[in-house]
């Protein structure tokens, strides 16, 4: 894993812009997989507006959901589809022809995940995954403890995640209870990663998953494993008194 650590949240999104902008110019049909959460939000504002200045074109690229409450439709205010849509596809000009869903009012929920896993192995898995890192050490939604070969699927969520999702919507009691998620595999396999880690909450867990064995009870510390992997934090994040390991 290369470690990069910038003064601040806006270098990092700079920096995430510049590794994604530079992925979809050497493939434009990237397949990529794209996380909703608030720490890709700054990115993803830089790539619109390089996009709006012409200086990307996005709009051939295949884009698969990260993750989604379950019985929540991309109408409800928490979906987050509809963050996706609002925060990344609409912006990037991406048209739903090119976006894999996971929807999580599917009547056949263990098909909807089949399927998105076969999707993912027949685009050649995902060309770039950009991922956020849950306070729990879960990426998308695979939650503690997640096998490495753990497939797309209905996860519980823990009461830590219901907790730190809370902030999204205002109140706990608002957060759904169980989600689907990507799963492991189809993650750990992406050719590129980049993992934005912003913030001093979540300084202890980025530390386990950098410097600590690669275990299941912190899925992220998998990433040890793969290759292609950047984790990208601010100084808030790593700590200004850390060195900068990684390799
Ligand atoms: C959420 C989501 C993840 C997200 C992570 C970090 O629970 N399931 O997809 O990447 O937690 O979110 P944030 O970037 O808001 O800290």
């Amino acid at each position: 894993m290369d470690l990069i650590v910038t003064a601040d949240y806006a270098a990092l999104s700079r920096t995430a812009a510049d590794r994604i902008a530079e992925t979809i110019a050497a493939n434009p049909t990237a397949a990529i997989v794209a996380a909703t959460g608030d720490t890709p939000m700054g990115a993803y504002r830089e790539l619109a507006a390089r996009r709006r200045r012409d200086a990307i074109r996005t709009d051939r690229l295949r884009v698969f959901q990260l993750d989604e409450y379950l019985g929540i439709g991309p109408e409800d205010r928490r979906s987050l589809y509809g963050w996706m849509e609002r925060a990344f596809l609409a912006p990037l000009g991406i048209p739903a022809a090119r976006v894999v869903r996971l929807n999580g009012t599917a009547s056949d929920l263990a098909a909807t995940c089949r399927a998105y896993d076969e999707t993912v192995c027949a685009a050649g898995g995902f060309d770039l995954a950009i991922l956020g890192l849950g306070p729990n050490g879960h990426l998308g939604f695979n939650e503690p403890p997640t096998a490495p070969d753990a497939p797309t699927r209905v996860v519980d969520l823990t009461p830590e995640s219901v907790a730190s999702n809370a902030r999204y919507w205002g109140d706990p009691e608002e957060v759904p209870r169980r989600a689907l998620t990507a799963g492991m595999e189809v993650l750990l396999a992406a050719r590129q990663t980049l993992l934005l880690v912003s913030g001093a909450s979540k300084r202890a867990i980025l530390h386990r998953v950098v410097d600590g064995p690669a275990v299941s009870d912190v899925p992220a510390s998998l990433l040890q494993r793969s290759a292609g992997v950047t984790i990208l934090a601010d100084e808030a994040a790593w700590g200004v008194n850390s060195a900068v390991g990684g390799g």
